[in-house]
């Protein structure tokens, strides 16, 4: 009888410490979860305009497997082949014909007033076997950016925006060790043959997001759900940027290298809920900031992708038993349009004391809210982030041209410029015309 009430007691007694060891851990790390997660704010001055620095960037963005056309030796476009992949059964053997009508669309951005254009280099163009290099289109490249400085837009290229080349996925891609040497042999080929008329240079674009979904939710190349190799994956991407970065400044010690990053504005669906405010937390610090500070020193600038708010409501938590990760991330996941977000994402970038360009911002013509709108009231929140201490040279729009949304083909519609699929003819919506207008007086109307 003893022996039982001892054992029950001590049963008490691990129970009553877990209790308390539980409570103590959440009361911790609530702590600085509530404090990062309360929103900073700012307020508002009576000025009617709100002018920008003289040197800011007004750009768009695109990525080359997107726009181009014919990227055959992508993963993406062995991925494209496969029924059932991509929305519409849509391809990209002519995307948009940016490749042919790169001109015609810097002429568009000339006339929107635009000083920046964000594009990529395709990689499985300039290296379509290992250590097959292909000078034609290092030309082809080096008359996209002849042109763009020819017109006064100052070129920002990114050297690995999601598209891989096949033989790279196939020798087993980022989870391997030999993915670092092969990336930076190409970046050094076409660095050096660029260098010279490029200042700006992103080294990858996302890393994360590829991470998510190729590895996670696995509905991207290489489509693998192996949750295991994440650790591997985010090693060697930061490593490849990390020595990327030294490549780039050994070629040209005037570059100006950045990393481009997925982020919203991460926060608890209910402001008071504990859990939720440890797990908007916890996903910030991993998702959003983890890769980047593993880099932070080895960056001249960081590149900052803003689309929405993302709330995290607990209450779906019992789904990750019963449902696809895919399905989670629909449903889990409130993704609002939030300008106010913009200020908080990146008063959370400032404390690395680094240069922020956001190098995407956009949103699809299905949306709730206007592009002019969207536009206007989002550089708004960009004037009080360095007004308040932010250090934001550039806000480049996602995208310049409708364009291949990946998974989602050519039905969401991001563009500045609509493209008629048939013909290619360019129009500039009519919307785009108001960024114009900011673009052309460096300047947004405060309403
Ligand atoms: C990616 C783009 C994509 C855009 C819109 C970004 O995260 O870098 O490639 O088209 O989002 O979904």
């Amino acid at each position: 009888m003893r022996n039982i009430i001892r054992k029950n007691r001590s049963l008490l007694n691990c129970l009553l410490l877990f209790t308390l060891l539980s409570g103590c851990f959440l009361i911790i790390v609530s702590v600085p979860a509530y404090k990062y997660n309360k929103p900073i704010g700012y307020e508002e001055v009576d000025d009617e305009i709100l002018e920008f620095d003289e040197e800011f960037f007004w750009g768009a963005a695109t990525a080359s497997y997107q726009v181009e056309g014919g990227n055959i030796y992508s993963n993406w476009w062995r991925f494209e082949q496969e029924e059932g992949n991509i929305k519409n059964g849509d391809t990209t053997e002519v995307a948009v014909d940016h490749y042919d009508k790169y001109r015609e669309d810097i002429d568009l951005m000339e006339e929107m007033g635009l000083n920046s254009y964000r594009f990529s280099i395709e990689w499985s163009r300039i290296e379509p076997e290992k250590d097959i290099f292909d000078y034609n289109e290092i030309e082809h490249y080096r008359d996209v950016i002849d042109y763009l400085n020819e017109k006064d837009i100052e070129p920002m290229v990114t050297l690995w925006h999601h598209s891989l080349p096949i033989w790279f996925e196939d020798q087993g891609g980022w989870e391997k060790e030999n993915s670092i040497e092969d990336y930076l042999n190409y970046v050094e080929y076409v660095v050096s043959n660029l260098d010279d008329e490029v200042e700006f240079w992103i080294t990858m674009n996302e890393p994360m997001a590829y991470i998510t979904c190729g590895y996670i939710s696995s509905k991207w190349p290489p489509a693998k759900k192996e949750y295991i190799k994440i650790p591997k994956l985010v090693s060697n991407i930061s490593n490849a940027h990390k020595q990327a970065y030294g490549v780039i400044h050994n070629l040209d010690p005037d570059a100006q290298v950045g990393l481009a990053e997925h982020s919203s504005y991460v926060v608890p669906y209910h402001e008071k809920n504990v859990i939720e405010n440890i797990a908007a937390y916890a996903i910030d610090k991993t998702w959003v900031h983890y890769l980047i500070n593993q880099v932070h020193e080895e960056l001249d600038f960081i590149g900052v992708h803003y689309y929405y708010k993302q709330s995290i409501d607990i209450s779906l938590a019992k789904d990750v038993l019963t449902k696809s990760p895919q399905e989670i991330e629909n449903q889990s996941l409130d993704r609002s349009y939030y300008p106010q977000g913009l200020f908080e994402v990146l008063m959370r970038f400032k404390d690395y004391n680094i240069p922020i360009y956001i190098t995407e911002i956009g949103v699809p013509d299905y949306h709730e809210i206007d592009r002019d709108q969207f536009i206007r009231e989002h550089a708004v929140q960009v004037y009080y982030a360095n007004k308040s201490g932010a250090d934001v040279r550039g806000f480049y729009y996602w995208s310049l041209l409708d364009c291949f949304e990946w998974t989602e083909g050519y039905d969401a519609k991001f563009g500045l410029i609509s493209v008629d699929m048939e013909t290619q003819e360019r129009t500039v919506k009519g919307e785009s015309w108001e960024y114009a207008d900011i673009a052309k007086c460096n300047c947004v109307e405060n309403y």
